[in-house]
C-alpha cells in the first residue's frame, strides 16, 4: 500500500512545503500553511504499459461549430463571459466576501430559468430561507430555479447526473464543498481542488455549465480562487469598494472569448443593476474646473471608459513626504514624478502627493500616464484644466509622449459625453482623422503639457542639463 504523507500546503497559492513555516516562500502570505494529508492518487505512479491505441492526430484546419451559448440576458454579464455561458464549461467567479457574487448569480440563473434553461443553485453557505429571502427581495421568487443546500459532493453529483438534470449549475461556494475520501477540512487546497475537479469533469461529460463561486481571502484561512484558475475555462473577478455602490465584473481568463472586458453594475436595494453607460456614472460626481482633476479617456476591453483622476500636491511637513495612491500603480506614479523632475524641471520631491481614481475604479493602462501628469501639474500650480478636456497618452522615461491604442474609440466616447478638447499624443505615422466638435491638442513631449498648465507668474523651470557623452 502506498504510504500517505503529510505536506504543508499554502492556502493562498497552493504551494506545498515539507515543513511548517510562518510565511509561504512562494507567495509571501503569512500564516497560510495548513497540514494536509497527501493521498496518493489511485493508480498513481508512472505506468509504463502501453495501451496499444495510438493517438489520432488531426489537421489544424477543419470545420468546427462555434460553441453554442446560453444567455443570462444580463447584457453586462454576457459580454464579460464572451457572449453567454458555454455548455460543458466551467466558470469561476472570485471576489471578496459580501461583494455581491451570490446576488449576481441568483439574478443570472433566474433570468436563464425564465428563458427556459434548466438551472440549479446549490448553496453551501446559506440556508434555504436565506436564499428565498434574497430571491423575494430581488423580485425573483417565482422563477423556476431548482434550489438546494448541500456541501457534500456525494449528494450533489447524483442530482446533477440525472437525465433531465440542470443545464446550468451554480455552486456557492466551492470552499464549502467537500469529498469524504479526503481527510482535510472543507476549504483547504486539497478539498477545493478535488471538488472542483469532480464537478468540472462531470460538467464536461454531461454538458452542463458549472459556475463556481470562490471567496478571495486575505487571511488565507481558506483556499482562494487562485488555486483553481488553471482548471476552469473562464475566470471572472467581481470587484468594488465596499463604500461605493459600483461593482465591476472583470474577465481575467476566457477560453471562449476575449479577456479584459469589464461589466459595470450598481448595487441597489433591488440587487445589481447594469450600468450601460459607465463613463457618465464615473463622471457624475465631478465638479468642473477644479485644480488637480483630469479626465482620462481609458479603454476597458473593447469599451471606452472615461474616469476622473484626482491629484493633490501639497508642501510636506514630513522628512519623507507622503505618497498615497488609490486605484493606480504607485510605482508608475513615482516614475511620472521622476520624469516631471528630470525632463521638465518640476521638483515635486518636497511635496506630499495623493492620487485617486474617482469612483473606486482600478486603472492598469499606461495610457493614463498623461492624465496623471496633468492632474499633478494642475494641482501643483493650482491651474484647473477646463472641464471639457480629456487626456490620454503614455509617458516615456525620456519625457516623450507616446501613442496609445484605440485613440479613435477614446475620442469618440469623449465627444459623445460632450467633451470639447483633447490633449493627446501627436501622431507620427499618420494624420489623425478630424473628429467633429473636438479641439485636438496634440503634444510630443511632456514639457508641452507642463507649459500648457504653467501660470504666467510661475518661476522659470530648469530641466537638468543634458550632457552628451561621446
Ligand atoms: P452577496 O451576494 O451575499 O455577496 P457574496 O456572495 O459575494 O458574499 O451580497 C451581500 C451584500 O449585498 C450585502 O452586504 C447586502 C448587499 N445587497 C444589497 O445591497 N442589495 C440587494 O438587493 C442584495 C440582495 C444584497
Ligand atoms: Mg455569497
Amino acid at each position: 500500500m502506498a504510504r500517505s504523507s503529510t505536506a504543508f500546503v499554502c492556502q493562498s497559492c497552493g504551494a506545498s512545503h515539507p515543513k511548517w513555516a510562518g510565511r509561504c516562500d512562494d507567495c509571501g502570505a503569512w500564516n497560510s500553511l495548513v497540514e494536509e494529508v497527501a493521498t496518493p492518487t489511485p493508480g498513481g505512479g508512472v505506468k509504463r504499459r502501453h495501451t496499444g491505441k495510438a493517438l489520432d492526430f488531426v489537421d489544424l484546419g477543419g470545420t468546427s461549430e462555434p460553441a453554442p451559448r446560453m444567455l443570462t440576458h444580463i447584457a453586462e454579464f454576457d459580454r464579460v463571459a464572451g457572449g453567454g455561458l458555454v455548455p460543458g464549461s466551467a466558470l469561476l467567479i472570485g471576489g471578496d466576501p459580501g461583494i455581491g457574487k451570490s446576488t449576481i448569480l441568483l439574478q443570472a440563473v433566474a433570468r436563464m430559468a425564465q428563458s427556459g434553461i434548466r438551472t440549479a443553485y446549490i448553496s453551501g453557505e446559506e440556508a434555504i430561507d436565506q436564499v428565498r429571502l434574497r430571491a423575494a427581495r430581488l423580485g425573483l421568487a417565482h422563477m423556476p430555479v431548482a434550489l438546494a443546500t448541500a456541501t457534500a459532493l456525494s449528494e450533489i453529483i447524483p442530482a446533477l447526473e440525472a437525465t433531465d438534470g440542470p443545464q446550468v449549475v451554480v455552486i456557492d461556494s466551492i470552499q464549502t464543498m467537500y469529498v469524504d475520501t479526503l481527510d482535510s477540512a472543507p476549504g483547504t487546497v486539497a478539498q477545493v481542488r478535488t471538488c472542483a475537479q469532480e464537478l468540472i469533469r462531470l460538467a464536461k461529460r454531461r454538458g452542463f455549465a458549472v459556475v463556481l463561486v470562490g471567496h478571495v481571502t486575505k487571511e488565507g484561512a481558506i483556499a482562494g480562487p487562485r488555486v483553481l484558475e488553471h482548471m476552469v475555462d473562464t475566470v471572472m473577478y467581481f470587484e468594488g469598494e465596499r463604500g461605493h455602490q459600483f461593482r465591476i465584473l472583470r474577465a481575467v481568463k476566457n477560453r471562449f472569448g476575449p479577456t479584459d472586458e469589464i461589466g459595470v453594475f450598481e448595487m441597489t436595494e433591488a440587487g445589481l443593476i447594469e450600468v450601460p453607460n459607465p463613463s457618465a456614472l464615473f463622471l457624475a460626481e465631478r465638479r468642473g474646473d477644479v485644480a488637480g482633476s483630469a479626465v482620462f479617456a481609458g479603454m476597458e476591453g473593447t469599451r471606452p471608459l472615461l474616469v476622473e483622476i484626482q491629484a493633490l500636491v501639497a508642501p510636506s511637513s514630513l522628512g519623507t513626504p507622503r505618497r498615497a495612491v488609490v486605484g493606480w500603480d504607485a510605482n508608475r506614479l513615482a516614475m511620472i514624478m521622476a520624469v516631471l523632475d528630470a525632463r521638465c524641471g518640476l521638483a515635486l520631491g518636497g511635496n506630499d502627493v495623493y492620487l485617486n481614481v474617482a469612483g473606486g475604479l482600478r486603472i492598469t493602462e499606461p495610457a493614463a500616464d498623461l492624465a496623471v501628469a496633468a492632474a499633478l501639474v494642475s494641482s501643483l500650480y493650482q491651474t484647473p484644466l477646463s472641464s471639457e478636456t480629456v487626456v490620454f497618452g503614455e509617458i516615456g522615461l525620456a519625457g516623450e509622449v507616446r501613442q496609445v491604442g484605440q485613440a479613435d474609440a477614446r475620442l469618440k466616447e469623449a465627444v459623445r459625453l460632450g467633451f470639447e478638447r483633447a490633449i493627446v499624443p501627436a501622431s507620427r505615422t499618420r494624420k489623425r482623422a478630424k473628429i467633429d466638435g473636438l479641439n485636438m491638442n496634440e503634444i510630443d513631449r511632456l514639457s508641452e503639457l507642463v507649459d500648457l498648465l504653467t501660470p504666467a507668474e510661475a518661476p522659470p523651470r530648469m530641466a537638468g542639463p543634458q550632457k552628451v557623452f561621446r
